[in-house]
């Protein structure tokens, strides 16, 4: 589970707690990663990872390779930031690419290991959020389809605060869709 936000008891934080603690998740072990917490550059774009299939840049993103390679589930809460995930998530995302091989024939693959199931959840200030940020969203439901997640709920929460999240109806329909992707 990544919180991609700074807050370690924010919205995003709240969102994870609600998700672990869902019926249908039973059965796997969650382990909660702070990306706040974390020393984790950006992508140098070096390439270097094109030839040795590793990140040439060590730092905390290191270990997390092998946590995402060996995870069954991705569980993602990120707030929005002026239209965008955080870098905190984007600066993780994008070194991720060590994990993608250039084939011969230009096609690429991917070393994420076998992940069925996702979850991205975004917290949002704006009371329109729901209705404004689908771009952001998609365009993180596209990435966890690279992690090789079928099937992916996901969704936008308005006016997010931490105290009031569970309430949040766009927060239940979340869990009603990750209830049905579990269940597949
Ligand atoms: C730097 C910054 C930029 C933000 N930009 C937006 C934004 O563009 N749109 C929006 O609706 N909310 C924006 N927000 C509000 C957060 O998305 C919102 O408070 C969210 O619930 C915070 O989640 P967290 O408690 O998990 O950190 C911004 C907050 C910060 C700190």
């Amino acid at each position: 589970m990544i919180n991609g936000s700074p807050q370690n008891s924010g919205s995003s934080s709240k969102m994870l707690d609600l998700i672990s603690k869902r019926d249908s998740v039973k059965g796997y072990e969650c382990e909660r990663i702070n990306l706040g917490e974390l020393n984790i550059s950006h992508c140098k774009g070096c390439l270097v990872c094109k030839k040795t299939k590793e990140c040439a840049v060590k730092d905390d993103m290191t270990p997390l390779y092998k946590k995402v390679q060996d995870a069954d589930a991705v569980a993602i809460a990120v707030p929005v930031y002026f239209g965008h995930e955080t870098g905190l998530l984007k600066n993780f995302i994008d070194r991720l690419y060590a994990l993608m091989d250039r084939n011969p024939d230009n096609s690429w693959s991917v070393r994420f290991g076998n992940k069925k199931k996702g979850v991205i959840a975004i917290p949002c200030g704006s009371p329109d959020g729901n209705m404004i940020y689908h771009g952001m969203m998609t365009n993180l439901v596209v990435v966890m389809r690279m992690f090789g997640a079928a099937d992916v709920a996901s969704g936008i929460v308005p006016s997010a605060a931490p105290g009031t999240v569970a309430d949040s109806q766009f927060m239940k329909d979340i869990l009603s869709a990750l209830d049905f992707h579990m269940s597949e």
